[in-house]
């Protein structure tokens, strides 16, 4: 196991549906710290650097249009693996083969509206935490929990 840092996404239709709670709790519940939180718009430039792997596929553009739609709650949360925990706790891309459980087999029916983004891997992680925060915007874990990681 590795303490890790990993991008989350509070997706557009999630906020709209009032679930930014729901999504943060789910990681919070697990035992992990958020350490960089902001209500935020995705700029167009924004949008296509994030999904950069994506661009030249059929369903690039309505996915730059979702995310730039309105805002997104970004997020970035730290602990043990924590890339591989949250895709667990996020679940499978098209909602109807999620998990019941994970936060897509809960509450989503639509690939195009799956409700939350997670860094597919700790390189990943790197690069999009990079893009959506600056060194400033983050807290080192231990400044957070302080006394409280040794009381665990
Ligand atoms: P994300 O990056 O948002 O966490 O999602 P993911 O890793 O589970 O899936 P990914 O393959 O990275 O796809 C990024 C987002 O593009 C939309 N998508 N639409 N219509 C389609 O076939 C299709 N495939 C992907 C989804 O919104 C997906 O989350
Ligand atoms: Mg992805």
């Amino acid at each position: 196991m590795a303490v890790e840092r990993t991008l989350i996404l509070a997706k557009p239709d999630a906020v709209v549906r009032g679930l930014v709670g729901e999504i943060l709790a789910r990681f919070e519940r697990r035992g992990y710290t958020i350490v960089g939180l902001k209500l935020m718009h995705v700029t167009d430039e924004l949008a296509k650097r994030h999904y950069a792997e994506h661009e030249g596929k059929g369903f690039f553009q309505s996915l730059v249009d979702y995310i730039t739609g309105s805002p997104v709650v970004a997020m970035v949360i730290e602990g043990e693996d924590a890339v591989e925990a949250c895709r667990s706790s996020i679940g499978a891309t098209n909602p109807i083969k999620a998990a019941p459980g994970s936060i897509r087999g809960d509450y989503g029916q639509t690939i195009g509206r799956n409700l939350v983004h997670g860094s597919d891997s700790p390189e990943s992680a790197q690069r999009e935490v990079a893009i959506f925060f600056r060194d400033d915007e983050l807290f080192p874990r231990a400044s957070i929990l302080g006394d409280w990681v040794a009381a665990k």
